[in-house]
């Protein structure tokens, strides 16, 4: 159910359509599986996308300003990744053009990855592996421990923590978090007050916080000094979090019982021998080169939760979980003859509602909502009882209004 174009009858799709994007160039997918090794160049990408209202991009295809201005007839991108760095968010939405991603997909892929870091680093699974390569036998039991009765402190119970405390109950853990919003602990988990209650009494540390900047060398000396003796620190969240020379001076001492370290400050942009860090040598310290989402099952989550928000917005308007766009959504839309949703894109100013209020008065509105961010707003609304005449009458106006960014007419 859709309509971009400038005349609204000219692009039907029924409510119930099957769940993949309708229209003339649904979706040009820019670029590979393999994270986007083989994105089109901004050149090529220009010529590709004059015609196209909906693309589907990973995180190599940049979306820049002079991208989105040949883009004529786009109304939706698709980042089939986490991220979307790669798109001039802000001019994106200056031009009605909704952006979708799929931040959580990942989750249950780091949160076992940092399972299983708990367990390796517990019986410094990494040093053996080392020695063993190098043909040297080394059977040793001392500082090994089962994790079973010891101390998980997560910080940040979002998404990752959350799953990461039922795991770790499951294996005998005893779980306390910290995080800035109190939040339902899960299990028999419980949250401390400050973060140093938490490093004082935790045998091991994960931290699963964003980057901001609170949670900037959020982990440094004093942290790291507060941590007990033997303990260990797992940072799968953002390389800021952790002021690295600290890190590796508190292993290289002994403070710590080692690490586990997937994300850095600085991390290379391409696959290959480019990676240099403070930690390399560090005794019981394992590192990955940025894996912890990286499995089939959250590649396929990230496929399905994008192209469902893609779908959405262009046949029902719903724009909830857009990254640059106020997010709306209306009751599922009427499958009646005579029946629209406008969805009406427009800078956010004073006096556009009673615009609108003016235009849609004498006619039956069923539901209405709008919703604002930053310069831009949106507003739906489901309009019972029209002819095909007053369809063309309210797409005229609504989309001559001086606030105007992209009207569209669902039916
Ligand atoms: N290693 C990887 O491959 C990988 C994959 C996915 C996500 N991540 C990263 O993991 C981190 C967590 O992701 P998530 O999906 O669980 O995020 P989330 O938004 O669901 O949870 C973050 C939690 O941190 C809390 N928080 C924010 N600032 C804080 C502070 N200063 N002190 C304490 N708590 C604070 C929030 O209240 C929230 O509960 C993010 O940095 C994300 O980028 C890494």
């Amino acid at each position: 159910m859709s309509s971009v174009s400038p005349t609204p009858s000219t692009a039907r799709v029924k409510p119930n359509a099957p769940a993949t994007p309708q229209g003339p160039n649904p979706a040009a997918a820019a670029n590979s599986s393999n994270g986007g090794a083989d994105a089109l160049p901004e050149e090529e990408l220009i010529e590709k996308i004059r015609d196209v209202h909906c693309i589907g991009i990973r995180s190599k295809s940049k979306v820049t300003k002079k991208v989105l201005d040949a883009a004529g007839k786009l109304s939706v991108i698709g980042c089939f990744c986490i991220g979307t760095n790669q798109v001039d968010l802000e001019y994106a939405s200056q031009k009605g053009v909704a952006v979708f991603n799929s931040p959580f997909s990942n989750s249950r892929s780091v949160a076992e990855l940092v399972l299983a870091e708990i367990v390796l680093l517990s019986r410094q699974l990494g040093d053996r592996n080392n020695e063993m390569h190098k043909g040297d036998w080394q059977k040793v039991s001392a500082n090994c421990y089962e994790i079973r009765g010891k101390t998980l402190g997560i910080v940040g119970y979002g998404h990752i923590g959350s799953q990461l405390s039922v795991l770790s109950e499951s294996m005998g853990m005893r779980v306390l978090f910290y995080d800035v919003a109190p939040l339902m602990p899960l299990g028999i988990a419980k949250q401390v007050h400050s973060l140093d209650e938490l490093l004082k009494n935790s045998d091991f540390i994960t931290l699963h916080v964003p980057e901001t900047e609170d949670t900037k060398n959020m982990i440094g000396e004093h942290e790291l000094n507060t941590m007990k003796q033997g303990s260990f620190l797992i940072n799968a969240s953002r390389g800021t979090v952790v002021h690295i020379p600290a890190l590796a001076k508190a292993l290289r001492s002994g403070h710590l019982g080692g690490a586990a370290v997937d994300v850095f400050p600085k991390e290379p942009a391409a696959n290959g021998k480019y990676f240099e860090s403070e930690l390399v040598g560090c005794p019981n310290t394992l590192l990955t080169p940025h894996i912890g989402g990286s499995t089939e099952e959250a590649q396929s989550m990230i496929g399905v939760e994008v192209s469902q928000a893609l779908v959405k917005f262009i046949n029902y308007g719903t724009s909830i979980g857009a990254v640059n766009f106020p997010e709306v959504d209306l009751r599922a839309i009427k499958d009646e003859e005579n029946s629209i949703r406008l969805c009406y894109t427009h800078s956010n100013v004073p006096g556009v509602l009673r615009q609108i209020t003016n235009i849609l008065a004498d006619h039956n509105v069923d539901k209405q909502f709008s919703d604002s961010k930053g310069k831009i707003a949106y507003l739906m609304a489901d309009i019972s009882d029209v002819t095909s005449e007053q369809i063309q009458d309210i797409y005229k106006r609504v989309s001559e209004t001086p606030t105007n960014i992209v009207t569209r007419i669902l039916y």
